[in-house]
């Protein structure tokens, strides 16, 4: 096994099954254009987000970490024509990109940008105490995913899911001893997610084009 079969299998799912609107190709651009960070999901990884969305039947989706809204297109295309996205980022530049590719996909009804530091966006949503979301994709700074984690379930309804990317980073979650402030962000949610009474979470492993990851998938049982 070797990372060039991973790619080139990513690159054959993609071929059939992932094919991008002319909006997603247009963030890619952007992104490059842009200098802005390769953290974007794949192809596949939209359309796997996109189906976990349809299969809870979101009509509300909170995502945390837009960069160029390349997995917001992804997402938005899972709602109702009554639908709703609010995805928040706390970098204006990422943010300004994001909007132009919003706007590019005709979206600006559907989607808002709110900018700012994920916690602080969602300690006013709580306080606003809006509909509950039915979906949510965590994929901000990885040191306060727990707090994440805790504000999607009070943010939530019985059967919400709740996905956080980039939990397994490589594999640099197996050594326990890391001093990687990203790493151990995401391991204090992964070592606390089985004592939750209130959701059922698995941790999936992803290869593909992108480097070895993976992403929590829970869905929430009672609030
Ligand atoms: N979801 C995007 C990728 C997000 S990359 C996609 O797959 O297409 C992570 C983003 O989170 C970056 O744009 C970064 O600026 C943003 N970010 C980092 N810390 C944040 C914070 N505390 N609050 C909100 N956004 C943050
Ligand atoms: C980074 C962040 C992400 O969400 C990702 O999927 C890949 C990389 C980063 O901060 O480098
Ligand atoms: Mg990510």
């Amino acid at each position: 096994m070797n990372e060039q079969i991973f790619a080139e299998t990513d690159q054959y799912i993609a071929e059939r099954l992932g094919q991008e609107s002319e909006a997603m190709l247009y963030a890619r651009n952007m992104l490059a254009a842009n200098g802005m960070p390769d953290a974007s999901i794949s192809a596949n990884q939209g359309k796997f987000l996109q189906i976990l969305a349809m299969s809870c039947g979101a009509k509300r989706i909170l995502e945390l970490g837009t960069l160029g809204a390349y997995s917001t297109l992804w997402l938005a295309a899972a709602l109702p024509v009554d639908g709703k996205l609010i995805t928040v980022e706390a970098d204006l530049d990422h943010a300004a990109v994001a909007r132009k590719v919003i706007d590019y996909a005709g979206l600006n009804k559907v989607i808002e940008i709110k900018e700012g530091n994920a916690l602080d966006v969602l300690g006013h949503l709580e306080k606003e105490d809006p509909d509950p979301f039915d979906f949510f994709f965590i994929d901000a700074d990885k040191p306060p995913y727990l707090e994440y984690v805790d504000y999607a379930i009070r943010l939530a309804r019985p059967g919400s899911v709740i996905v956080a990317d980039n939990v397994i980073r490589g594999g640099a979650v197996l050594n326990q001893a890391s001093t990687d402030e990203k790493v151990k962000g995401v391991q204090r949610l992964n070592d606390a997610l089985s004592a939750y009474e209130n959701l059922t979470s698995t941790i999936i492993q992803n290869v593909g084009i992108k480097e070895h990851d993976g992403m929590v998938v829970a869905i929430v049982r009672k609030i």
